[in-house]
């Protein structure tokens, strides 16, 4: 199963990161995340829910439909939004692959952070494509760890984060893959294409950043695939904990942090 090659896992640490990292970037990525009044939106991958409670409070007179491969993860984001009283969203599980809709069944296709982690994301786009209706808008945030700069710059520091991409590469996926969102929405024939990046920013002028996004976002995300680099060989104990000091480091009150995700939508 696909899910047993996901490079973040499923542990309880990585749905407190996925929930830290959606509500530190709630203005950044979902500002314009208002869907026409009555949509009916699939959320392909929505894991914990991280983003599906952000969507659904947002959109009170749409109705969702969100998915994930992972039962343990549908069931969390399941309890989440029935805990928080959240009425408009129906949680299944699904595979992005081979969803379980009828053609031209939703007005809006949402997916975040998940085709980064895809063996073929074309494919999934065009399955997404089959169950949307013509005219309905597609929507795929996604990052990308090239990416990323800060001060101090650090060699340790890129070496720690280079194992994320080599991890994620080595199980098909792409974590550079936020520059390709333009083409992949081509290629699968979507028009009025528009990608959006969106720079995170962060010194210690904006304190939530520092500790959402440099530390409980990014920084956590490479934490977590540490021992699977450093037991794969594709580095040494030393050298990642050096780098993730210096990420940590970055979080100073002298540090920088720069971070882009890209937001692409595009009409069926
Ligand atoms: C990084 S998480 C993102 C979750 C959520 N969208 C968010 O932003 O918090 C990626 C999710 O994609 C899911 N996933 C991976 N392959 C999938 C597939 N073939 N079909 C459905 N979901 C899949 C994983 O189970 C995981 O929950």
């Amino acid at each position: 199963m696909e899910s047993s090659r996901y490079v973040h896992g499923f542990s309880e640490r990585e749905a407190i990161r996925l929930n830290d990292q959606a509500d530190t970037l709630e203005d950044i990525i979902h500002h314009d995340s208002i869907f026409p009044k009555d949509s009916l939106v699939l959320e392909a991958g929505c894991g914990v829910g991280a983003q599906t409670k952000i969507m659904a409070a947002k959109n009170p007179d749409s109705n969702f439909i969100s998915v994930d491969l992972s039962e343990d993860s549908v069931r969390e984001a399941r309890e989440m939004i029935t805990s928080l009283g959240i009425a408009n969203v129906e949680l299944k599980q699904a595979d992005i692959y081979n969803l379980p809709f009828k053609n031209e069944t939703f007005d809006v296709v949402f997916i975040c952070f998940v085709l980064e982690h895809l063996l073929n994301p074309i494919l999934a786009l065009k399955e997404t494509m089959r169950v949307l209706k013509r005219g309905g808008t597609m929507i795929a945030i996604e990052g990308d760890h090239g990416s990323a700069f800060f001060y101090p710059d650090s060699e340790y520091a890129h070496l720690a984060i280079n194992c994320q991409i080599m991890l994620q590469k080595q199980g098909g996926g792409n974590s550079n893959i936020g520059r390709e969102l333009y083409p992949l929405f081509k290629s699968v024939h979507l028009s009025q294409i528009s990608v959006s990046p969106r720079m995170v920013y962060v010194d210690a002028s904006r304190p939530h950043l520092v500790e959402g996004f440099i530390k409980n976002t990014f920084t956590a995300m490479i934490e977590g695939i540490g021992k699977k680099a450093i037991q794969q060989g594709i580095i040494d104990s030393m050298t990642f904990e050096k780098g993730i000091r210096d990420l940590y480091r970055t979080a100073e009150p002298d540090g920088v942090f720069c971070y882009t995700f890209f937001k692409a939508s595009g009409i069926k």
